[in-house]
C-alpha cells in the first residue's frame, strides 16, 4: 500500500481536482484505491458524488473519537472508496492539539486500518490518496506524518517560483516528524501552453525539480471545472476530454513509480 498526500500550502492550484481525478484514473486501471478528504471544505468528498452533509461519519470522528477508519469508508458513486470530510473538521486543530501525539492521530488510524484489513483477509489498498487543505495546519501535518510521498500540484505562474524556498523548508522541517517523507512528484496544473510566462515558469520548474517533475501537464480544461458540479470525476463526466486524458497519463506515471 502506498500513501500519497496531495499538498500545497497555496489554494486554488488544483489539489482537490488532482486528488479526485488521479484516484478515479487509478481505479480505472483496476487499482484498489481509497480517497481521504482532509479538508473541511469537503470538495474532494462531493467531487466523487458523496453528499458531504449527509455523511454519518467523517474523518473527524476518527481523529477526535477514535472511530475506526474501516467504519467510516463509503463506496462513492464514482465507484471507489472514500473517507469523507465536511464542516465537522473545521476548527479541529485546536481540539486536536490538546491530545497527546496530536500529529500522529491519522497515522495511527491508518495503521489500525491496515491491520484490520489483514485480520479480515480484506484486499489491501494499492493506493491511498489524501486531499490536503491549503494550509499547513495540524490536519495537513497529520497527513504528511502518515504519508511517504507527496504530490505537489503547481500552477506555472511567477509565485510558484517564489514559493519554492518555503516549500523545501516546510518539507525539511517535517522530515523530523517523518523521516520517510519525500516529494514523489510535482505536477503542473491549470497549464496553458499558449501563455509565454507559463512556458518559462514550466521550464524553470523542470530545471529545479528534474526527474521529480511529472512529464504530464494538466491543461486548463473547462470539463475539469464542470465535473464536480455533477458529482463526478472528469474521467466519468467527459472521458475523452483533454482533462480526463491528462489525468489518465498522470496515473500511468504515478504507477510507473511503484514498479
Ligand atoms: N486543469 C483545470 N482546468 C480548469 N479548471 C480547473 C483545473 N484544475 C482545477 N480547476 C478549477 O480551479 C478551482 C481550484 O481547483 P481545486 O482543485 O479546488 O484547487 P485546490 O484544491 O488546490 O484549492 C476549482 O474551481 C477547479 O474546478
Ligand atoms: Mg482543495
Amino acid at each position: 500500500m502506498e500513501i500519497i498526500a496531495i499538498a500545497n500550502q497555496k489554494g486554488g492550484v488544483g489539489k482537490t481536482t488532482t486528488a479526485v481525478n488521479l484516484t478515479a484514473s487509478l481505479a480505472a486501471k483496476r487499482k484498489n484505491v481509497l480517497l481521504i478528504d482532509l479538508d473541511p471544505q469537503g470538495n474532494a468528498t462531493s467531487g466523487t458524488g458523496v453528499d458531504k452533509n449527509e455523511l454519518e461519519l467523517t474523518i473527524a470522528d476518527a481523529l477526535l473519537d477514535g472511530v475506526s477508519l474501516a467504519d467510516i469508508i463509503v463506496t462513492s458513486p464514482a465507484g471507489f472508496d472514500v473517507i469523507g470530510a465536511n464542516r465537522d473538521l473545521a476548527g479541529m486543530d485546536i481540539t486536536l492539539m490538546s491530545k497527546t501525539d496530536s500529529h500522529e492521530l491519522f497515522k495511527n488510524a491508518m495503521e489500525a486500518l491496515v491491520k484490520s484489513q489483514a485480520d479480515n483477509n480484506a484486499p489491501a489498498y494499492d493506493y491511498v490518496i489524501i486531499d490536503c487543505a491549503p494550509s499547513l495546519n495540524l490536519l495537513t501535518i497529520n497527513a504528511l506524518v502518515a504519508t511517504d510521498g507527496i504530490i505537489i500540484p503547481m500552477q506555472c505562474e511567477y509565485y510558484a517560483l517564489e514559493g519554492l524556498a518555503d516549500l523545501s523548508q516546510t518539507i525539511e522541517r517535517l522530515t523530523e516528524l517523518n523521516p520517510k517523507l519525500y516529494i514523489r512528484g510535482v505536477v503542473r496544473t491549470l497549464f496553458d501552453s499558449r501563455n509565454t510566462l507559463a512556458r518559462d515558469v514550466s521550464t524553470e520548474l523542470e530545471a529545479h525539480f528534474g526527474d521529480t517533475m511529472y512529464k504530464t501537464r494538466i491543461p486548463r480544461n473547462i470539463r475539469l471545472a464542470e465535473a464536480p458540479a455533477h458529482g463526478m470525476p472528469v474521467t466519468a463526466y467527459e472521458r475523452w476530454s483533454k482533462g480526463a486524458r491528462a489525468y489518465h497519463k498522470l496515473a500511468a506515471e504515478v504507477m510507473k513509480q511503484s514498479s
